[in-house]
């Protein structure tokens, strides 16, 4: 079981409030991402879920027991951090097996369990090697590894796969998210990665600045964002924004279009605009424009689309998928 709960949890340091006041319920075997920019306090919460840090007010319950004032140790969870805090004289199996020990479990137990880690994790063949014999994904499954053996009732990431390359994070990302469901585990995962966060949350929070601007699955918040801060902050290239003449209407001051969801064509459209960068990806192209009376504009479309510097475009937005918002940056209901 690993359900959590928080109920108005704060965290100041010295007089900075870094968290004022979270409300949030994470169920049993869920996958929770805590998302947002540098500095909004996703390690501070997640740090104060595992006990690395105490609450300056509020509760933390797990399976409905309250573990505010428990030991990190008591908790029951394991986590994983960026640096894989991996020991750099013990051999894979030994870096696995050390919370075992730790705990005094007997060897058969101990190797059972790293048998059954290594093969979930395809690290059999490196059981005896030391950690600076591995790549960076296979430390960072090692880690893992360490984790899974506790049998914790969650896991907790913080940005596990920062240290990655582009190719491996791709790979990880996959390999968490088989993990998750064969192990049905709940899961809390810190990045600032939104594209981390739209393919493996089943819920996703969205945190600004210490509060929590939105709580949705991916597509809730791909679809129906709350505010600009989310619309902005979900989807890539990142939703335009548009304001002046062609956004105002009934309350609103700002107009929101994904890059998506502007269709493009050489011949007629509703706005006219010369391209400034275009990126040519094969699978998709992104054009980024001067739009004339709107400002600048970027615009997706599947496939090549045979647009260069300086080539004159019109585009015709998707009416029924603009957001509006109103001056409080406040998603205004269609
Ligand atoms: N021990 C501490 N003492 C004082 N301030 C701290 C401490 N730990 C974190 N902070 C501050 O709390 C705020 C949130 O930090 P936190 O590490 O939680 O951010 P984050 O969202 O994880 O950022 P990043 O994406 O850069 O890792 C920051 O302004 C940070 O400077
Ligand atoms: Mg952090």
């Amino acid at each position: 079981m690993g359900s959590i709960t928080l109920k108005n949890v704060s965290k100041t340091f010295g007089e900075a409030k870094v968290i004022p006041s979270i409300d949030l319920e994470i169920h049993d075997g869920e996958f929770v991402v805590f998302v947002g920019p540098s500095g909004c306090g996703k390690s501070t919460l997640l740090r104060l879920i595992a006990g690395l840090e105490d609450v300056s007010a509020g509760q933390i319950l797990i399976d409905g027991k309250d573990v505010t004032a428990a030991a990190p140790a008591q908790r029951g969870l394991a986590m994983v951090f960026q640096s894989y805090a991996l020991y750099p004289h013990m051999s894979v199996r030994n870096n696995i097996a050390f919370p075992l020990k730790m705990a005094k479990m007997d060897k058969a137990a101990i190797d059972r369990k790293v048998t059954d880690a290594a093969r979930i994790l395809n690290l059999t063949d490196y059981l005896e090697r030391r950690p600076s014999q591995l790549s960076g994904g296979q430390r960072q499954r090692v880690a893992i590894g360490r984790a899974i053996v506790r049998e914790p009732s969650a896991f907790l990431f913080d940005e596990p796969l920062s240290n990655l390359d582009a190719a491996l994070r791709g790979t990880m990302r996959l390999e968490i998210s088989e993990l998750h469901h064969q192990l049905k585990t709940t899961m809390i995962y810190v990045t600032h990665d939104q594209i981390e966060a739209m393919t493996m949350a089943d819920k996703i929070v969205v945190l600004n600045r210490g509060n929590i601007e939105q709580v949705g699955s991916p597509l809730e918040l791909y679809r129906s964002p709350k505010n600009l801060f989310v619309a902005g902050f979900i989807g890539s290239p990142r939703m335009n924004f548009i304001d002046g003449a062609y956004a105002q209407s009934k309350n609103a001051r700002t107009a929101g279009i994904r890059p998506e969801h502007i269709g493009l064509s050489k011949d007629s459209g509703l706005w006219t605009g010369r391209v400034t960068v275009a990126e040519h990806l094969g699978a998709d192209t992104f054009l980024h424009l001067d739009v004339e009376g709107i400002g600048p504009v970027t615009a997706r479309c599947d496939g090549e689309f045979g647009a260069h510097h300086g080539d004159k475009v019109y585009m015709t937005p998707d009416e029924a998928k603009l957001h509006r918002f109103d001056d409080k940056g406040i998603a205004i209901k269609a």
